[in-house]
């Protein structure tokens, strides 16, 4: 399926057709709709949320979604689960190395290719994320998957990654995002043959932009920026596979049509891309290193003000020019929980280990920062020149609950067990 191109602006009100004339005009639910279609409604939140975070759209499409053959326990993609368990956490520094590219002689798509890494909560709270990496050298073919349990936010690090959605196609590269929203059928191409990146599964309230506060009213990521598909369709039958995650468990069910055959829609709740190169860095011009909030790009508020069930923060390229200050970020402990993961270049936190791909995990209270040799460089750096931090796009997934680890993570040949020796270098300098 080609890309019909894309809308802007996040959150808004949308109307597209591929096929002219296939929007009701003044109601959402005519007697018949145009082209013999079937209207259907997919909410996003409750009916009943307040307007400014109402999101549902309306779907014009040759069947609905509700055709399809019985589901039954899908025996695939078993890495990809929720089961953070109840084995004890380890507030240990935690840090992986890429993970491995399928063997070509193995394949896996995009959706056999997850791998979970952490999480917190789950689909039965309505709270929490899923952590996942994905790893993948395989087109899904002939099959497309939903999430029931969450909305999805895809990073990819390596290979561009051709997203069908039921409401039009995403194209995305290293450097961008794209979030497919909970229970929206998709099925990803990879046009370059293999691809590998990060994913959060959102089990909480849909992602959103942050206030803004006395930044004003442009800043950190703007919502122009945010590109939502417009409508694409496919009518095709033949013997396909839908594939469900629901209550953290996987689930398929054949279905003898391409579900993408959505001909027109309208609404508010729908897929989205990100350029992140895009996000307008803001810091500090006199002292300090601001907290790193000051990099948020999304977040999903919890039920407490100012605290998130999750946030989603980058350290994109920038330049720092604050004088008396260490300039990289601070050793810190914080009541949050961080995840990490590198797309693209170096962090300026640390001197080397953490690779594109790769991944930290730092959990509520565990002590981290920079390594050694970014401690010494950065404290007798030339403080009279900017540094400029460019060729860098690390990200984080932030949460207020402790982000469990997977014991398949904590037992990955991947995980570098060593990682805490990067601190050992920071010697004594205490002298009176
Ligand atoms: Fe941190």
């Amino acid at each position: 399926m080609e890309s019909n191109g894309y809308q802007s602006g996040f959150g808004n009100e949308f109307a597209t057709e591929a096929l002219a004339g296939t929007l009701p005009v003044g109601r959402n639910s005519p007697q018949r709709v145009a082209h013999g279609l079937y209207a259907e409604q997919l909410s996003g939140t409750a009916f009943t949320a307040p307007r400014a975070a109402n999101r549902r759209s309306w779907l014009y499409r040759i069947r609905p979604a509700a055709v399809h053959g019985a589901f039954a326990p899908y025996a695939g993609a078993r890495g990809f689960h929720n089961a953070f368990g109840e084995d004890p956490v380890t507030p240990e520094q935690l840090r992986w190395d890429p993970l491995p590219l399928p063997d070509a002689a193995a394949p896996a798509d995009f959706v056999d290719g997850l791998f979970t890494m952490a999480g917190n909560g789950g689909p039965a709270s309505g709270t929490g994320v899923g952590i996942h990496l994905y790893a993948a050298n395989r087109d899904m073919r002939e099959r497309w998957f939903y999430d029931a349990d969450a909305e999805l936010l895809i990073v990819p690090q390596l290979g561009r990654l051709h997203i069908e959605t039921e409401l039009g196609v995403l194209d995305v590269a290293p450097q961008e995002i794209a979030v497919i929203p909970r229970g929206v059928r998709f099925a990803v191409a990879l046009p370059d043959g293999q691809a590998r990146g990060y994913v959060c599964e959102n089990f909480g309230a849909l992602l959103r932009l942050p206030d803004l506060g006395p930044i004003g009213s442009n800043g950190l990521a703007n919502a122009r920026d945010f590109l939502i598909p417009h409508a694409a369709y496919e009518d095709r039958e033949g013997e396909f596979e839908l594939i469900a995650k629901f209550q953290g468990h996987l689930w398929r069910a054949p279905i003898g049509h391409c579900p993408l055959d959505v001909v027109g829609w309208h609404g508010n709740y729908a897929p989205y891309k990100y350029d992140l190169r895009r996000f307008n860095a803001i810091g500090s011009i006199s002292y300090d290193h601001p907290d790193p909030s000051i990099f948020l790009v999304l977040h999903s508020p919890s039920d407490t003000p100012g605290t998130s069930n999750l946030d989603f923060a980058i350290f994109p390229p920038r330049i720092l020019a604050m004088q008396d200050t260490f300039r990289p970020p601070w050793f810190h402990r914080n009541v949050a929980s961080e995840f990490m993961g590198l797309v693209h270049g170096a962090y300026d936190a640390k001197a080397e280990g953490f690779a594109p791909g790769g991944a930290s995990l730092h959990n509520c209270m565990t002590g981290h920062g920079p390594d050694a040799a970014t401690f010494d460089k950065a404290s007798h750096a030339d403080l009279s020149r900017p540094d400029v931090i460019a060729d860098t796009m690390a990200v984080m997934f932030e949460t207020r609950a402790v982000i469990r680890p997977t014991r398949q993570a904590l037992e990955a040949a991947h995980r570098q067990r060593d990682y805490q020796a990067c601190w050992a270098g920071l010697r004594k300098h205490f002298a009176h």
